[in-house]
């Protein structure tokens, strides 16, 4: 009802014209609106709640609830005073007219357009584009001012990112200050022209982002040359003009591009009917190597290395070893040995995202890769060469001169880069020995031989070397002085916040230690993780790991404070969570029929996206390792937040991703790590997926194995599935409020992360996308089944879980239990 009235004032207020044009005679005013012919969009003026004493001109989807403005002319001057405005065109004698917004005649915003017009009309359009143009002219695109022109912080399909290169003109998207401002932030999306043109987002006149150039198929930025569900990236360049743009792949989706200052990211999002919000597809900059530069000159940056992500290339050497050893990489490389010209050779780069351009040169014409690094070669200040169009057998030519700067592996995407380097590492180059091994011929048995020594010698080479780097690095971050910007509490603080670890104040025991509630002296309300005193780590890792899990920052992850190292002790202190943990409400039998449908779905979407966010969107790629329901922790109005999150990471110093210490909670562990120590985000899927069937049924997975009656939830998930009849899996609870069809997607969503085969397991984007489309979902192979094929003893530790008061416990060899 409070909906309903809210939307009949909203339009009460607003005489909603049935047109879509204003012409000479005619003026709109705060009261008015246009709506564009098939009613996609509206242009009016507007409020933000914020501040609601300034008024906007602008354009906003027509149907959508969430107020979305698009676009706005007098972003600089917001209407203020109480006079009313008003948007006209104001004719003169010799037809010299312009379009102005004014407020009793002193004018807030104006534009003249691009040539004198006799009879002048401005129009809404459905593709949200408002445009002027003459009345009677024939041709109607024969627009004199367009606002797709002008972008805010918004690409809509159909506008141009670029540069007319005739008049100079150049189309950016803009950032708003931020949510309560619309005005110019300093956050910026643009085209770089001059040589092979690229899109840069930039801070300032900072470079943040190279999204790459086009090379024939898609931007070198983009990590993937899967196509996207929903956007198509096109691309245009002749002598006149460059641009990007983009459409739709299904014209009746909403969807847009918006920069958004607060998080320094550019969204690609699209509009879910279903749920009634923004689905996000995209966030740019992803990761670490996505932030321009991450690895300086002439580094390499590799995410899958992190948080060692970066490497100076081939003959290249990191300019301060000293920095580059305590992982700070903007001070890139160097050559290690003088280049010599004519007999210097080139080593490939595969999969490469290509330098930043802005020292390249490049030729679009036909020109093959040999003829390429012919050119490359002849000039001595050539660093690097590629082909500039990879369709087919690659076409044109790309040349690099001076420092290579931005570059990054893309594992699915990317292509080759090759580097010029000094003959003499060429020689060292294994890979090309092997090559003129292979062409002298000999027999393979020899050839497997040599391969053997090579490869020891490598190996063993390798090994020693890494040894002493090590120990430098240690020797190094010994004498770093502290600059990290965590908040450090007192142990006295928090010793009297949780009245000396009161047994009444313990919450829980998590894996890692117990938590204790706290109530600091001003009287803010904390969780206070103590922290077993098994780890081996030093103070300073310890620190540098926080620090960086507290950036970590999410509205679907518990918000880590601050921590305290001291006397032995080391402790986590979290933002409390009044509703705790998500199992004392699924599994009671009183608190689970508070949870309906809706309620459960919020949930599994919001554990989704956080997950998604320690997955991709962060800054580091956190595989979580535990996640079940009692880490589950829920908001006073019950919004999921992942808690527990790169606490594997804190106390494990193995970055590797095999691990003889299997931290977890059997029940959850995908079989791979369980049995093997091998981990992944798909092992993180795969917890996921237990969580989401516990979240519908409401029952507890009970552990994988040694079970009496010989099934566990997955097998009775995946009987009822293949019986066809899933809907019996639904908590009885809830199966008369339930939306059916969302639980049989998320059931079937369930079964695909459980399968067997981690490869089979969607990733959790895709998992965010199932959740949030109505897309085909692929069928589930069979699931990870491993009752009774291991017993006990080969897996001791596994053991501890059939007693059932340790039931939920978290493995860890850390902890001193
Ligand atoms: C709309 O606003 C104009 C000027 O502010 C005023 O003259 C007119 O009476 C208003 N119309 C309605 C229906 O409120
Ligand atoms: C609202 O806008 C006015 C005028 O721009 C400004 O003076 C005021 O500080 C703003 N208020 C808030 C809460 O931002
Ligand atoms: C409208 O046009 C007239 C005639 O050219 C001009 O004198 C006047 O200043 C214009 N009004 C505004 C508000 O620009
Ligand atoms: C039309 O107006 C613009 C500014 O409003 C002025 O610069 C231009 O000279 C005018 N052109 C003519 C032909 O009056
Ligand atoms: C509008 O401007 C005129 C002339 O500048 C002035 O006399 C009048 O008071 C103004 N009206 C309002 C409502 O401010
Ligand atoms: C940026 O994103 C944040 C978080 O999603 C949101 O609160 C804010 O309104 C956005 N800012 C703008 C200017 O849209
Ligand atoms: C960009 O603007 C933000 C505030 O919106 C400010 O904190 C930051 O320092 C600015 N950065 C640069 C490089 O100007
Ligand atoms: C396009 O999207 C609309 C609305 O979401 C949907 O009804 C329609 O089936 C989609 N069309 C195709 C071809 O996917
Ligand atoms: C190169 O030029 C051709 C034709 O002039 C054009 O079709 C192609 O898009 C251009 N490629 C790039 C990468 O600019
Ligand atoms: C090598 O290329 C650079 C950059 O294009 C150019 O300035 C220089 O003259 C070239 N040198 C030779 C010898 O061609």
């Amino acid at each position: 009802m409070a909906l309903i009235s809210f939307y009949l004032l909203f339009f009460l207020s607003k005489i909603v014209s049935a047109t879509d044009t204003i012409t000479q005679s005619q003026s709109l005013t705060e009261n008015q609106t246009l709506v564009s012919k098939n009613e996609n969009f509206q242009l009016g003026f507007f409020t933000l709640p914020q501040n609601s004493s300034n008024r906007y001109l602008g354009i906003w989807y027509n149907k959508i609830p969430v107020q979305t403005v698009v676009w706005l002319a007098n972003r600089e001057k917001p209407v203020t005073k109480e006079i009313p405005a008003v948007l006209m065109i104001n004719k003169t004698q010799n037809n010299n007219d312009t379009l102005i917004l004014h407020q009793n005649y002193s004018v807030l915003w104006s534009i003249t357009p691009s040539r004198r017009a006799r009879n002048m009309v401005l129009q809404l359009l459905d593709s949200g584009n408002l445009v002027l143009r003459e009345k009677n002219d024939e041709n109607e695109e024969n627009y004199l001012w367009q606002s797709f022109d002008y972008p805010c912080d918004t690409l809509l399909p159909g506008m141009k990112l670029g540069k007319d290169l005739r008049t100079e003109f150049d189309r950016r998207v803009t950032a708003w200050k931020n949510e309560y401002d619309p005005s110019i932030g300093n956050l910026s999306w643009g085209m770089d022209v001059t040589n092979w043109p690229q899109q840069m987002q930039r801070v300032g006149s900072m470079k943040q982002y190279n999204r790459g150039s086009w090379n024939g198929i898609d931007y070198t930025g983009r990590p993937t040359i899967r196509p996207s569900p929903v956007f198509e990236f096109k691309y245009f360049a002749d002598d006149e003009q460059v641009y990007f743009m983009f459409s739709l792949v299904n014209s009746s989706v909403k969807a847009r591009m918006v920069l958004n200052q607060s998080s320094y990211k550019l969204l690609h999002l699209a509009w879910d009917e279903a749920a009634r919000e923004w689905n996000v597809y995209g966030l740019l900059p992803r990761d670490f190597c996505d932030d321009y530069g991450a690895c300086g000159p002439n580094g390499n940056c590799d995410v899958s290395k992190l948080p060692y992500a970066c490497d100076c290339l081939r003959g290249f050497r990191p300019k301060s070893s000293r920095d580059w050893k305590a992982m700070n990489y903007q001070g890139g490389c160097l050559r290690d040995k003088p280049l010599n010209c004519e007999s210097d050779g080139f080593i490939k780069y595969g999969k490469m995202k290509v330098p930043d351009t802005e020292n390249c040169w490049y030729l679009n014409q036909s020109k093959n890769l040999e003829e390429c690094r012919d050119t490359c070669l002849r000039n001595c200040s050539c660093m690097a060469y590629t082909n500039s169009d990879i369709r087919g057998e690659g076409n044109g030519c790309a040349l690099w001169f001076g420092d290579l700067n931005d570059l990054r592996v893309q594992p699915n995407a990317g292509q080759d880069l090759y580097v010029r380097v000094p003959a003499s590492e060429l020689d060292t180059n294994n890979g090309d020995r092997m090559k003129i091994g292979f062409a002298v011929g000999g027999t393979i048995t020899i050839l497997s031989g040599l391969l053997l020594v090579l490869y020891f010698i490598f190996i063993r080479g390798r090994s020693a070397t890494m040894k002493k780097c090590a120990s430098v690095a240690d020797h190094l971050k010994e004498e770093q002085e502290e600059d990290l910007e965590l908040p450090l509490f007192d142990l006295s603080s928090i010793v009297s916040a949780t009245d000396n670890f009161s047994i009444n104040n313990k919450l829980g025991e998590g894996g890692f230690g117990p938590v204790y509630k706290g109530t600091l002296e001003n009287g803010e309300e904390i969780a206070v993780k103590r922290l077993s005193r098994g780890s081996k780590q030093g103070v300073k890792e310890f620190k540098t790991e926080v620090a960086l899990i507290a950036k970590l920052q999410h509205r679907n992850l518990v918000k880590l404070y601050g921590s305290c190292i001291q006397d032995q002790e080391k402790l986590l202190i979290y933002e409390y969570m009044p509703n705790k943990s998500l199992d004392l409400f699924i599994f009671d039998q009183t608190q689970r029929m508070l949870m309906d449908w809706s309620k459960r779905f919020h949930i599994i979407c919001g554990i989704a996206k956080g997950l998604l966010y320690l997955h991709q969107d962060s800054r580091l790629i956190i595989i979580h390792r535990d996640l079940k329901t009692s880490n589950i922790l829920l908001d006073s109005e019950m919004n999921p937040k992942i808690s527990d999150f790169g606490l594997a990471r804190i106390l494990e110093v193995d970055q590797t991703s095999k691990t003889s210490r299997v931290v977890g909670t059997y029940g959850y562990m995908a079989p791979e790590y369980a049995l093997d120590g091998n981990f992944s985000v798909k092992s993180d899927v795969y917890s996921f997926g237990i969580l989401l069937l516990e979240i519908i049924t409401g029952k507890k997975n009970k552990g994988n194995h040694r079970q009496k009656d010989g099934t566990n939830l997955i097998e009775y998930a995946w009987n009822f599935w293949t019986e066809g009849r899933p809907l019996e899996l639904i908590d009885e609870y809830m199966i008369d409020y339930c939306n059916i069809s969302e639980a049989l997607r998320c059931i079937q969503i369930g079964l695909l992360c459980v399968q067997q085969n981690p490869h089979d397991r969607p990733t959790i984007s895709f998992v965010v996308m199932m959740l949030g489309s109505e897309i085909q979902l692929p069928l589930p192979k069979e699931p990870a089944l491993f009752v009774g094929k291991y017993s006990c003893q080969e897996y001791s530790s596994s053991c501890i879980n059939d007693a059932p008061s340790v039931n939920e416990l978290s493995i860890s060899d850390l902890e001193a239990r």
